[in-house]
C-alpha cells in the first residue's frame, strides 16, 4: 500500500499571516487586537473600566522648574505626616473610650498591655509635633519662594484653612487621654478660644458641648478629632494638590527667568 502522506503544518507566510500583536506591523491597531491584550493585567483590566490612567498619567508625570530642590519636599513630608497620624488614628480608635470614666483606663491598656500599643501610640504622639513642625516649615518655603502670588493665592488660602485644621487637630487631640494635664490644659485652651471676637464665645461652647464642661465634652472633642477635622483635611488636601498639578510648582526665586525670544523679537 502506498505510503499516505500528511500535509506540511501551515507556517506563518503571505497567505497565513502571524496574528498581530497591538502596534505591530503597518503601524494600524486592529481593535479586536487591543480588546484582546486588555485584561491580560490588573492594572490594565480596571485602566480599561474606568480610563484612570489618564489622571494618574496627568498627576505623576509633571515638568517641574529648574532649580526644584530638597525644599519642594516639605509639602509631601507633610502629606505623609498626615497618612501617618491617619493610620495610628484608626488602631487607636480600636480601643479608646471616650466616656470620662474609660477614657484614661483605655489609653493606660494600649500602652502597657496592647501588642505594640505603646509603639503605635508613640507614633501617633510624636507624629503629631512632627506633622505641625512640618507644615511650618512648608509654609515658610511658599512664602519665602514667593508661592503664594498669582495665579497660585487661592492654593495658600487653601492652605491656611489646612493650617488652622492642623493646630485644631493637635488641640483636640491633648484632652483624649483625660490626664490632670490635658483636663485643665483644654479648660485654659477654651477659655483663650471663647475671649475671640465674635465668634469666641459660640466656639467655645460649641466645643464645651455647654456652657461648662461636662460628660458629653469628650466625646464631643473625641468626633471633631476623629471625623470632622480629618474629613475636612482629606478634602482640602485634594483641592490643594489639584491646584498644585494644575498650576505647577514656582521656580526658586534666584532663578533669572528665560529672555523669550518671540516678546523681544517684537520688541525690536
Ligand atoms: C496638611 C497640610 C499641607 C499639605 C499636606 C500640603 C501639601 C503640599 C504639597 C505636596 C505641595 C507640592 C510640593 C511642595 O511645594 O512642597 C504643596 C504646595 C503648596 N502649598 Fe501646601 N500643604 C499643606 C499646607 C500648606 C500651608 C499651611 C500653606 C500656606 C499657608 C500651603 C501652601 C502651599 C502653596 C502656596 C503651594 C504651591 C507651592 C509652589 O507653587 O511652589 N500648604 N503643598
Amino acid at each position: 500500500m502506498p505510503k499516505l502522506k500528511l500535509p506540511a503544518p501551515p507556517l506563518p507566510g503571505k497567505l497565513n499571516p502571524a496574528p498581530r500583536r497591538p502596534g505591530e506591523g503597518n503601524g494600524k491597531v486592529d481593535p479586536l487586537d487591543v480588546a484582546k491584550e486588555a485584561g491580560t493585567s490588573a492594572v490594565g483590566w480596571v485602566d480599561e473600566r474606568t480610563s484612570l490612567s489618564g489622571p494618574a498619567r496627568w498627576v505623576m508625570f509633571r515638568k517641574v522648574p529648574k532649580g526644584t530642590n530638597w525644599f519642594y519636599t516639605l509639602g509631601s513630608a507633610t502629606l505623609f505626616a498626615f497618612l501617618n497620624q491617619a493610620v495610628t488614628g484608626v488602631f487607636l480608635s480600636m480601643y479608646y473610650d471616650p466616656s470620662p470614666t474609660r477614657a484614661y483606663e483605655s489609653i493606660r491598656y494600649v500602652t502597657n498591655e496592647a501588642f505594640l500599643g505603646e509603639f503605635v501610640r508613640g507614633m501617633h504622639k510624636w507624629g503629631s509635633s512632627v506633622m505641625v513642625i512640618l507644615v511650618f516649615l512648608h509654609m515658610a518655603r511658599t512664602f519665602f519662594f514667593g508661592a503664594y502670588k498669582y495665579p497660585r493665592e487661592l492654593n495658600w488660602i487653601i492652605g491656611v484653612a489646612l493650617l488652622i485644621l492642623t493646630m485644631a487637630m493637635s488641640f483636640t487631640g491633648y484632652l483624649l487621654p483625660f490626664d490632670q494635664r490635658s483636663y485643665w490644659a483644654t479648660i485654659v485652651g477654651v477659655n483663650i478660644n471663647g475671649t475671640g471676637p465674635l465668634v469666641g464665645p459660640y466656639l467655645s461652647d460649641f466645643l464645651r458641648a455647654g456652657p461648662d464642661f461636662g460628660a458629653t465634652t469628650l466625646s464631643r472633642f473625641y468626633a471633631i478629632h476623629m471625623l470632622l477635622i480629618p474629613g475636612a483635611i482629606i478634602t482640602l488636601i485634594g483641592a490643594h494638590l489639584y491646584l498644585v498639578t494644575k498650576l505647577g510648582t514656582t521656580a526658586p526665586p534666584w532663578l533669572k527667568a528665560e529672555p523669550d525670544e518671540r516678546l523681544a523679537e517684537e520688541q525690536a
